[in-house]
């Protein structure tokens, strides 16, 4: 196996590669470094098989979408990722080839909840942000759960041979690696914690927001780049009323006058797999600032926002209510919720 850290700064990108099967995977891509993807992709004459988010990134733009668009690699990404275009989306046990090396999906969520951790050729796990190297990744983003971290932690990766090696998306002190063992003794936030403990540590880290977290979350989470939309703080996103699919059902069953059901994917998500419900009325999350005052007459009404996972929606009742929309909601899991309760879907 041919594995690399392509950035050499603290924001980190693996190459993974087969250099006798001439196939690679590049995880964690961040845009600014695509150059240098599709340069040593070409000194080893290596064709990109997929490219993979540990998770949905808020410190950096991820260069997934431009390097399927520029070599036609597969975008790949957990089944609860918000983002649109993604060709092929694992959930936990999924096991992913690049030429003869094998990968196993690990589902950790708790810094986000779609978060993953690449399990390679049992020696080695990729673990995005669940745990750094003498840290731990911070819970606070909007879905973020200290508690699912902790487990996440203590039941997928440290269940894991002591010698294995950890590899995570950031180390801000100049670390390359770890391991289960080192981090299980040793890794001051988690090492010997109960439970409680971890939530408790998590929840006083009163961390800073990262610099550009409005911009970036906006265009990853939803692929849109547009100045119109006005990308909302956390606190805006966490004030947002979430709304479980049960609750919408009865609505809808009740009356529909005064509530409309706004659906913010993608035309190809709203007759894709998971299907619509009946009466919404599509508008994609990069059309919404076109058409906010077409929405006027809506504003006295109740709205539910509907997405795929519940994320981009959150982001779409957050611009709403700022923009005066008082009676907005959200409807918690999205479609993926909706679907798994079997409950009416139109196509
Ligand atoms: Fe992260």
């Amino acid at each position: 196996m041919f594995f690399q850290e392509l950035n050499n700064i603290n924001c980190k990108t693996y190459l993974i590669a087969d250099l006798d099967a001439g196939q690679a995977a590049i995880i964690d891509p961040v845009d600014s470094y695509i150059d240098r993807y599709l340069a040593i992709l070409a000194y080893h004459r290596l064709t990109l098989k997929f490219v993979a988010d540990t998770h949905t990134h808020a410190d950096h733009r991820s260069a997934c979408t431009a390097l399927r668009r520029l070599t036609n690699c597969l975008v790949m990404m957990h089944e609860l990722s918000p983002q649109p275009t993604v060709d092929k989306r694992y959930i936990d046990g999924d096991e992913l080839t690049v030429g003869n090396i094998h990968i196993k999906v690990l589902h950790t969520p708790g810094h986000t909840p779609d978060s993953v951790s690449f399990y390679v050729n049992d020696d080695r796990v990729l673990t995005g942000d669940v745990i750094l190297i003498q840290g731990t990744g911070r819970s606070d983003f909007a879905g973020g759960n200290a508690g699912d971290q902790y487990d996440s932690i203590t039941d997928k990766i440290f269940t894991l041979p002591d010698k294995t090696l950890l590899f995570p998306a950031h180390d801000y002190r100049g670390n390359t690696e770890t391991t289960v063992g080192l981090e299980k003794a040793t890794n001051p936030r988690i090492a010997g914690k109960t439970r409680e403990e971890y939530i408790e540590i998590m929840d006083n880290l009163n961390l800073p927001l990262p610099e550009k977290i409005q911009e970036v979350l906006q265009i990853n989470q939803s692929e849109v780049d547009d100045d119109l939309i006005k990308f909302p703080m956390i606190a805006e996103l966490n004030q947002v009323l979430q709304m479980e699919p049960a609750a919408v059902k009865n609505r809808l069953e009740e009356t529909t006058d005064n509530c409309v059901i706004i659906d913010v994917r993608e035309d190809s998500e709203f007759t894709g797999e998971l299907g619509h419900i009946a009466g919404s009325r599509l508008i994609p999350m990069r059309s919404l600032p076109k058409v906010i005052e077409d929405l006027e007459p809506l504003k006295k009404k109740e709205v539910i926002l509907v997405c795929r996972s519940g994320a981009r929606s959150t982001t779409a009742a957050a611009i709403l209510k700022g923009l005066g929309f008082h009676n907005v909601k959200n409807m918690k899991g999205g479609m993926l919720a909706w679907n798994k309760l079997a409950f009416p879907v139109e196509r």
